[in-house]
């Protein structure tokens, strides 16, 4: 194994160890051996989530006329022969004639000959798979069938009439925002563009579900549909553009053997992408590099190929962070250019009509989707800012993101320090999530907060009860200074 791998391999090792004793997250129903593609969080993890959601919402609503709304998970079958998921939906499947195994062929390829396989058809892996003689990852058997296409929807039956009654589990949030979109636009006041957003579950019966968050088959995602006139697409007015002509975007064209900084002046004239993509992509990429502090090295935009990109895009670029764990840049989200395609489709199929008349015309919108995994998302976090030192473990997260703002500590268990901290704890709480604790050393005490990356510790100490003053403890530098309790909220608030 190389050392690279190995490297990848240890970190992740450690994150999960770190996930499952502290509570971030483990496998769903882990008492019966868990189940693949299936993860709870605990009770860290989900105050993670949590921020990062909150974060997201009050990000990306603050989008012109954005709104968030919430949906049903278990929509009718007639949707998805609308939204072409039950014809184009698939994953290529292979199956093992020797022990019957079934996993991913275009995975199978990707990790055997290092190419990426996303956009060869089933023949074509076929062929490479027999071409270069690849064996079962089971049982090391020649013998593997032919590659055909499998769907990832989780059918459901509703109600006592079963079959009649067809539904799936929606694999992605996008499509109830489209079934919600002639309802909120009259009720939004009829205009464009609109951005309709849903933080929920998506569910895809993946075949290889693995790499922990990445391939999971229950999963949050957070997903913005901005509905708008196509005739704006590549317009903005003076001032937005202005504002951002000259910003540079981290973009890996297909042209592109690595990624470079392009202002969104050149990426219009260039690469052709149009006015109004290039404001959600610096939308997005300052959501990471400024809101996130991700480092800019470890951010890009990837133009996907024609036959890479979903069946429903006609501009899709991914959202990718490079993830040390799992060896490289891997996609966290994407911002897709749907056009009119999922609109026309259910208005195709439900004979529902779909049109709006807005700026005298009658028309259907096209939509710009801004997609993200949240649980990918999470795990990036985590791999992102993790850190070992010489004496300690660090999540150096974010302070709107790590699970607990600020730890309480009374450095003895007597003499008045506990009642005095509990004052001090009770002050803070109403303004931060906090975690309180009088027992063990003080280093050590450090240390377990270091770890699941609370960004500040305050300990209450003899002198506290002489003046007045606490010290602070600043998770990154470990440096401490000395405050007075009047001045606390301020001081944390900045
Ligand atoms: N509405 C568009 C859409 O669903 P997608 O690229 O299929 O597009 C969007 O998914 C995002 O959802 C991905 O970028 C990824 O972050 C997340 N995602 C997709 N499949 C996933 C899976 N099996 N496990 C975890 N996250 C997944």
């Amino acid at each position: 194994m190389r050392k690279k791998e190995k490297t990848a391999i240890e970190k992740l090792d450690k994150i999960t160890a770190i996930a499952l004793k502290r509570g971030f997250f483990w496998p769903t129903a882990e008492i019966y051996g868990g189940k693949a593609g299936l993860y709870s969080y605990g009770h860290l993890g989900k105050a993670v989530k949590n921020n990062f959601e909150n974060l997201w919402r009050s990000y990306f609503l603050s989008f012109e006329n954005s709104y968030e709304i919430d949906s049903s998970i278990i929509l009718p079958e007639q949707v998805f022969i609308a939204s072409g998921h039950l014809e184009h939906f698939n994953d290529p499947l292979i199956e093992c004639k020797t022990c019957h195994f079934r996993f991913r062929a275009d995975q199978f390829i990707e990790d055997n000959l290092k190419i990426r396989a996303e956009e060869l058809t089933p023949e074509e892996m076929s062929d490479l798979i027999k071409k270069n003689k690849l064996k079962c990852p089971k049982c090391k058997s020649w013998h593997l069938g032919q590659v055909k296409w499998f769907n990832m929807m989780f059918p459901v039956s509703m109600g006592a009439v079963g079959i009649k009654d067809l539904a799936y589990l929606t694999p992605e949030t996008a499509q109830s925002s489209y079934l919600s979109f002639k309802r909120e636009f009259d009720a939004a006041r009829k205009k464009l563009p609109l951005g309709i957003a849903i933080i929920g579950k998506a569910f895809r019966n993946e075949i290889s579900p693995r790499q922990l968050f990445f391939r999971l088959r229950e999963f949050t995602q957070a997903e913005l549909q901005i509905f708008f006139d196509p005739d704006e697409i590549n317009k903005l007015n003076k001032e937005e553009w202005k504002e951002i002509s000259k910003y540079e975007l981290i973009l890996l064209a297909q042209k592109q053997k690595t990624q470079k900084e392009i202002s969104c002046e050149e990426a219009n004239k260039k690469l052709k992408i149009p006015k109004f993509y290039l404001k959600a992509m610096v939308l997005v990429q300052k959501f990471y590099l400024e809101k996130l502090k991700i480092p800019k090295k470890m951010f890009l935009f990837r133009e996907l190929s024609k036959k890479e990109r979903a069946f429903y895009n006609k501009i899709h670029w991914d959202i990718e962070l490079y993830l040390e764990t799992l060896g490289g840049f891997k996609e966290i989200g994407g911002v897709h250019y749907r056009t009119d395609y999922d609109l026309l489709g259910h208005e195709k199929h439900s004979k529902e009509n779909l049109h709006i008349f807005y700026n005298n015309k009658k028309f259907i919108p096209h939509v710009l989707e801004l997609s993200f995994g949240v649980d990918r998302n999470i795990w990036a976090l985590m791999d992102i800012f993790f850190k070992e030192e010489k004496e300690r473990t660090l999540f150096s997260f974010p302070r709107t993101i790590s699970p607990i703002d600020i730890a309480v500590f009374s450095l003895v268990s007597r003499e008045g320090m506990p009642e005095k901290a509990k004052e001090v704890y009770n002050i803070i709480k109403q303004n931060f999530s906090c975690f309180y604790d009088e027992s063990g050393a003080i280093g050590r005490r450090y240390r377990r907060q270091d770890e699941i990356g609370t960004p500040y510790c305050i300990t209450i100490d003899s002198q506290t009860l002489k003046d007045d003053t606490v010290t602070i403890r600043e998770r990154d530098s470990m440096k401490q200074k000395r405050i007075k309790i009047s001045n606390l909220l301020t001081a944390l608030k900045t």
